[in-house]
């Protein structure tokens, strides 16, 4: 094909910045594609000093006159895309074409209520730590074949049949398992087909637009939402979310064969955050991830909720580079770490009286496993300004080439600021 395609990933447990990345390559993309995940994502993009956070748009929306789809593999919640396009209409920054792929599954009220139920009724120690946004309910739906699709909601006994369907089933759980009230029907059939009304001028078939674009020698950008270690196959299940984060969901989540695929970037925070529940070695609950929580401003996008934090976790690095076909790095952050004496980075794990050293998506080894730490210079300087590498000091300079040697990945962008030009770009 003419055209190339690009692909963002998360390589830890999202939040890596990777709406910022899109944001810096955006004047080179013609498309910009999400393809997993639904309203539980958040990027945020600063446009000239005003700050955007989309939860299921695209990145892309912002630029004039592009494309941005979302494909197949993405949940759609309505009421939260239609919000996210009427505030960017009422602002005027409407300017790029939206997409969505008829085949999308639909995030219905029950997929909501039902997710904040089951977690509410899991016992301690049980519980994911979700977003309540309705992803996993959605996500089962769709793979036990009973779910609601976008073209669904444009013809009204399609959907009455299915709603029906779905209701009878929902209510039973709602009722005899949570406790909770029924949903009534005629409400929930209304605010659908008044979805299906707004959101028709939108729908499209998303695979055929893109193979169009690429064979017309555009570039499209597969936009992944949170992150490698929270993917359903490849994360630390159960803790993960129940879509394919991974590069390669993004060819199933837009219908797009594996060799149409040029470049995986895979966007890397210089330390570690997760959100929810859920392994993760090297979290340090102490000053240190206090401070990179406060320096780093790590509190959810789509939640609010204090990030755990903690040192880079090569082990899980490199298993990211291999699950996804990592071409590319984009290290973000890297001024959160300026003024420390001494970085560490885990680099093997001790289990059971042994080393690991490789990563392993059982949470139950995670859990029990000790990070073995490499320790580094840390370097005083604020790097802010800094714009080529060579204006970085020499231990950031280290800390980096130590991850292109470990990694076998070249950094190709540095974050070195919140600013949108606080950059180092090597080639990306
Ligand atoms: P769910 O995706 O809402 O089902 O949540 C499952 C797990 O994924 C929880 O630990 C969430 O905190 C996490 N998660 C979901 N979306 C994001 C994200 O965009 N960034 C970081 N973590 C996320």
């Amino acid at each position: 094909m003419k055209g190339r395609v690009e692909v963002i990933i998360g390589a830890q447990w999202g939040d890596e910045g990777k709406g910022r990345v899109v944001d810096c390559l955006g004047s080179r993309v013609d498309v910009f594609a999400r393809y997993q995940g639904g309203s539980n994502a958040g990027h945020t993009v600063i446009v000239d000093g005003k700050k955007y956070v989309f939860h299921l748009l695209p990145s892309g929306m912002l630029y004039p006159g592009k494309l941005c789809v979302i494909g197949n593999g993405v949940v759609v919640d309505p009421e939260q895309l239609l919000a996210e396009i009427k505030d960017l209409q009422s602002k005027g920054m409407d300017r790029a074409r939206l997409i969505v792929s008829g085949s999308a599954h639909v995030v219905m009220p029950y997929h909501k209520i039902i997710d904040k139920a089951q977690e509410a009724f899991r016992g301690k120690g049980k519980k994911i730590g979700t977003t309540g946004r309705g992803i996993g309910p959605a996500y089962v739906d769709k793979f036990s074949r009973c779910g609601i699709r976008i073209e669904d909601l444009f013809h009204p006994d399609v959907l009455r049949d299915k709603l029906e369907f779905n209701l009878e089933d929902k209510n039973r759980i709602l009722t005899r398992l949570y406790n909770l009230e029924p949903l009534p029907f005629d409400e929930i059939h209304t605010q659908a087909m008044n979805w299906g009304k707004e959101l028709a001028a939108y729908a499209g078939d998303v695979s055929r637009i893109l193979y169009e674009a690429l064979e017309s020698g555009k570039t499209v950008l597969f936009e992944g939402a949170q992150g490698t270690l929270l993917d359903i196959d490849h994360g630390t299940y159960p803790y993960v979310t129940s879509s394919s984060p991974v590069a390669a969901g993004g060819c199933v989540g837009l219908g797009l064969g594996p060799n149409a695929v040029d470049r995986v970037i895979g966007v890397v925070k210089a330390y570690s955050t997760r959100v929810g529940e859920g392994p993760f070695p090297t979290e340090d609950s102490g000053e240190l991830g206090n401070r990179l929580r406060e320096k780093g401003g790590e509190y959810g996008a789509t939640t609010g909720r204090p990030r755990r934090c903690g040192w880079l976790d090569m082990v899980g690095l490199k298993y990211a580079v291999r699950v996804n076909g990592m071409t590319s790095i984009a290290l973000t952050k890297l001024d959160v770490l300026s003024g420390l004496d001494e970085i560490s980075v885990c680099v093997a794990y001790d289990f059971e009286g042994g080393r690991l050293d490789h990563f392993t998506g059982n949470a139950g080894v995670l859990a029990c496993a000790t990070p073995v730490f490499e320790r580094f210079e840390g370097w005083k300087d604020d790097i802010a300004a800094c714009r080529n590498f060579d204006d970085l000091p020499s231990a950031a300079k280290d800390y980096v080439r130590y991850i292109e040697k470990e990694t076998g990945v070249p950094v190709q962008l540095i974050g070195v600021g919140p600013g949108r030009d606080e950059t180092i770009v090597r080639g990306l």
